[in-house]
């Protein structure tokens, strides 16, 4: 099984970011001195994908612009000496393919996921939620693509959540410990109560799936509350008998869709920065009522 391609849906609203998102997307928020997506899609190459759908909508187009090439920028930076602030998205671009799917209406992950069914074809792909960002030794979702190859099955990740915040997340319901880190699923749930939820393992926003996926979430339709799940799309192809894992995924992960989380990213990928990660820790140092005085 080989795995190259993978979808980023985008189309998210990003209210939580208002002002800010009011005309940019929250996808372009920086992490230091990147847009929260190029982590993302750094990731995915990381992990030997080559071909990108973005599921994106009107108000999105810088991301289109961001994983396009700026030969004018590209020219102005050599000439000041300066080409190599550019190399890290320029190699992305020359490197992989991006198609753009618009979804017009907020209808949900799953009828995102839907939309991108034409540019995947019958094989098993990544998705890659962009408000997760996983930073640790092994990118994520290679760790999910070793286990999809080597089960030859679908895999999404998930972490332990102390069970008051199920409401947050889709949680499984657990047919089989494999492992200490590998589960097989018997079902999901999306946002349940925490009486109501079946463990305590929380979908992280990473999965490979089959192209079975896109059967389920037509059979499932009409949409419940207006919205199209991905988590009850995957429900349908267990209760139709695929085996679907779930992989403790290694990492830290840093939810990115609000804005302490962003702050909490910000902190925490510049204190391993090399050159930003110094500087940073010497501000933690110091007493925090200097750090807020400025920089003197
Ligand atoms: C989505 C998924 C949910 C998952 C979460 C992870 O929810 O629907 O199952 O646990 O991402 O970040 P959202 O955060 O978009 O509401």
């Amino acid at each position: 099984m080989v795995i190259t391609k993978a979808i980023i849906p985008a189309a998210g609203l990003g209210t939580r970011f208002l002002p800010a998102t009011k005309a940019v997307a929250k996808e372009m928020l920086p992490i230091l001195d990147k847009p929260a997506i190029q982590y993302i899609v750094e990731e995915a190459v990381a992990s030997g994908i080559a071909s990108f759908t973005i599921i994106f909508n009107k108000n999105k187009t810088a991301l289109i612009n961001h994983f396009d090439s700026a030969p004018e920028l590209d020219l102005l930076l050599k000439e000041r000496g300066k080409e190599k602030i550019l190399h890290g998205i320029n190699k992305i671009i020359r490197n992989a393919e991006f198609t753009y799917v618009n979804q017009p209406e907020p209808l949900g992950l799953g009828h995102a996921i839907l939309l991108a069914r034409n540019t995947i074809g019958k094989e098993y792909f990544g998705i890659l939620l962009p408000d997760d960002i996983i930073v640790g030794s092994q990118p994520g979702l290679a760790q999910l693509i070793a286990i999809a190859q080597q089960e030859n099955a679908s895999v999404i990740a998930v972490q332990e959540i102390p069970i008051e915040k199920a409401s947050s997340y889709g949680v499984i319901a657990i047919k089989k410990q494999i492992s200490p880190v590998l589960y097989q699923i018997n079902g999901l749930v999306e946002k349940p109560t925490a009486s109501q939820a079946p463990s305590n393992l929380a979908i992280v926003g990473r999965y490979v799936l089959s192209h079975k996926i896109f059967t389920s979430l037509d059979a499932i339709m009409p949409y419940t509350e207006g919205e199209l799940q991905l988590t009850d799309g995957i429900a349908h192809m267990v209760k139709n008998g695929e085996k679907v894992f779930a992989y403790k995924i290694q990492g830290h992960r840093y939810d990115t869709g609000n804005p302490l989380g962003l702050l909490k990213a910000n902190i925490g990928i510049g204190l391993q920065h090399p050159d930003y990660g110094p500087q940073l820790q010497k501000l933690f140092e110091k007493k925090l009522i200097d750090v807020i005085a400025g920089d003197l």
